[in-house]
This record gives structure tokens, C-alpha cells and sequence, in this order.
């Protein structure tokens, strides 16, 4: 059949029709929250780079957090952001540090909303790299020990999910062999498997104050050119013992998010980055773009793509619009 019998446009005509054809359906289920936690009291810091976002201390973390999950969002990913950075990170494994300090209070004061910590040491190392720097190289394995330590760290003081986003080779399976003889074996984790050096962190950067002081992030993030090894590192991280993977970012990249959907039966989550959201908050802020209708569309756009679940910074915008 063909036209005239065949008119895609009659099930365009009205609002009603168009919903109940309709393929795909964000929900707020589907968001997690990046929140930037800091030291000290009644801090909440505006970052430049990404209006709208927030640098929380833990007092008003709470606040935000308890906003969040009464709009139904069901997690946030916390990223620490430490008062003294050192060559191999070591705040990034303190039991008190910043993050576990922020997991304790969340897991006490908000105990419903799901706890996701991210693990790296780039925040925590004065270098700025995910890694330990020895003549001018990320080492690998010796890196391996500082985030099982950080792992533990985060488990310990509660935290339901554990999201490694270093990069480097074997870290899932060291954080769950961690995990498990430290008594933490029903602690999933959720594995940065795909994350590419991109362009569109660079905001993040500024947020973190995490901008690698020498060289770049090429020799452990993978080129934006390769989707076969996205998939290698799929593989890899489940083999290691990933419950969730990630594609990272989004937008740039919803045909590795398709490809990784079609490969494997654990969720997918994928993450909408600094650069994603400071794009469309600078074209709204022009006039150039609708807001509104841009955070819809890009998150409904991942959604079909094959994610399970969006990681966004504008969970809350979106949360609002969703529950109207
Ligand atoms: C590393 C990490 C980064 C992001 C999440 N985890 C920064 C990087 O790799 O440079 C970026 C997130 C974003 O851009 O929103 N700890």
C-alpha cells in the first residue's frame, strides 16, 4: 500500500492520538541527580560554567536531596569535592572524607533515595588525573588500590550503588573482589564502562576543579571514534562483575547507547554530561533554544536510544515538567 491509502499524518491529528502511539515515555523513575558536595556549613555555591547547578555542603545537601526525592526522583550520584588535593588523592580514601560524610547523613536524613557514589580520585589528586602519576604516566594497577580503598570507603559508610569512573583496566573486578571479602557482597555496581574522552566535561572540570594540570585523559578514556571497543569494555565489565553498565556521554554518543541496549540484558544507564547541559542552558539563555522543550526532547532521545536510566542535571527540571 502506498499513498493516497497510506497517511502516517492520520495518527499525527490530535493530542489524544498521538499519545496513545506513542514509542517511547520518559519517567521521573528513570533520573538519577549529580550532586557536588563541599565542606563546611550552609554552603551552596553557584558553578559558573553550569547555571543552575550547585556546589551543596551536607546540611543543605539534605535539603536538596529531600526535595529531590519528593518529586519522585529516585537517586542522586554524589561527586566529592575535597579541601586539600594531593599527588595520589588520599582525601579520596579517608573514612570521614567528604563523600562518606555526605552518604552517612543522606542514608540517615533521606533513607529512601538511593545513594550512588562515584569513584575516581581526579577530584582528590593535585595532578587532576584519574590515576597515579609516575614519570609522567597513569599507572594502572597501583591505581587499582586506591579505588578498592575508596570503594570500601563509600560501602562503609552506606552507600547503595558504587559507580567507578576511572577507566582503568580491571577496577570493576578489584572493587568487587574488595567489596566481597569485606562483607559487601550484595553492593552492586554500576561501571562508567563506556565513558569517552569528551569535550563535553569540560564544565565539570571547572565544577571539580578537576582539569588535568599536564597532558590530557587519551591514554585511559576511549577515542570518540570507536563503538566496537565500547562494546570490549562492555564485555569486560560485566565479565568483572558489573551490574549496571554506562555509556557516557549521551547526546554525541546514542548510537554506542543503542548498541550496548542491543548486546546485553543488564540496565543501561546513560549520562547526560556538564558540556550536555551547559550547551542547552546557554542557548535558552540566548533566546536561541526553548529550555524547556530541549531538556524534554534530549532526555526522551537517550530514553529511545536504549537507556534505562539518565543521569542528568536536569533531573529536577525535567522532574517538574514530568509531574505536571
Ligand atoms: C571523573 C568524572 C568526570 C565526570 C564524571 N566523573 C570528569 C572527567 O572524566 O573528566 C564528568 C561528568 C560531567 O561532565 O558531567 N571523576
Amino acid at each position: 500500500m502506498a499513498f493516497p491509502q497510506d497517511r502516517p499524518r492520520r495518527l499525527r491529528r490530535t493530542e489524544a492520538v498521538r499519545r496513545m502511539v506513542r514509542e517511547t515515555r520518559l519517567s521521573v523513575s528513570d533520573l538519577i541527580a549529580p550532586l557536588f558536595v563541599v565542606h563546611g556549613r550552609d554552603r551552596r555555591e553557584p558553578i559558573a560554567s553550569m547555571p543552575g547547578q550547585f556546589r551543596w555542603s551536607v546540611d543543605t545537601l539534605i535539603k536538596e536531596a529531600t526535595e529531590l526525592k519528593l518529586m519522585g526522583i529516585p537517586a542522586v550520584l554524589l561527586f566529592g569535592i575535597p579541601d586539600r588535593k594531593d599527588e595520589r588523592g588520599t582525601a579520596a580514601t579517608d573514612p570521614n572524607g567528604i563523600v562518606p560524610q555526605a552518604v552517612r547523613a543522606l542514608k540517615d536524613q533521606v533513607p529512601d533515595l538511593l545513594v550512588i557514589t562515584d569513584i575516581c580520585i581526579d577530584e582528590y589528586t593535585s595532578h587532576g588525573h584519574c590515576g597515579i602519576v609516575r614519570d609522567g604516566r597513569i599507572v594502572n594497577d597501583e591505581t587499582l588500590e586506591c579505588l578498592r580503598a575508596m570503594a570500601l570507603s563509600h560501602a562503609r559508610a552506606g552507600a547503595d550503588v558504587v559507580a567507578p569512573s576511572d577507566m582503568m583496566d580491571g577496577r570493576v573486578g578489584a572493587i568487587r573482589a574488595e567489596l566481597d571479602a569485606q562483607g559487601f557482597s550484595e553492593l552492586p555496581i554500576l561501571s562508567y564502562a563506556a565513558k569517552f574522552a569528551s569535550c563535553f566535561y569540560a564544565p565539570f572540570r571547572d565544577a571539580a576543579d578537576s582539569s588535568p594540570r599536564f597532558g590530557d585523559r587519551l591514554s585511559y578514556q576511549m577515542d570518540p571514534a570507536n563503538s566496537r571497543e565500547a562494546l570490549r569494555e562492555v564485555d569486560l565489565d560485566l565479565e568483572e562483575g558489573a551490574d549496571l553498565v554506562m555509556v557516557k556521554p549521551a547526546l554525541p554518543f546514542l548510537d554506542v547507547i543503542a548498541a550496548v541496549r542491543a548486546r546485553v540484558t543488564v540496565p543501561v544507564a546513560a549520562y547526560q554530561v556538564s558540556g550536555e547541559y551547559s550547551m542547552i542552558k546557554a542557548a535558552a539563555a540566548n533566546g536561541w533554544l526553548d529550555e524547556p522543550r530541549a531538556i524534554m526532547e534530549s532526555l526522551l532521545s537517550i530514553k529511545r536510544a536504549g537507556a534505562d536510566l539518565i543521569l542528568t542535571y536536569f533531573a529536577k527540571d525535567a522532574a517538574r515538567q514530568l509531574n505536571r
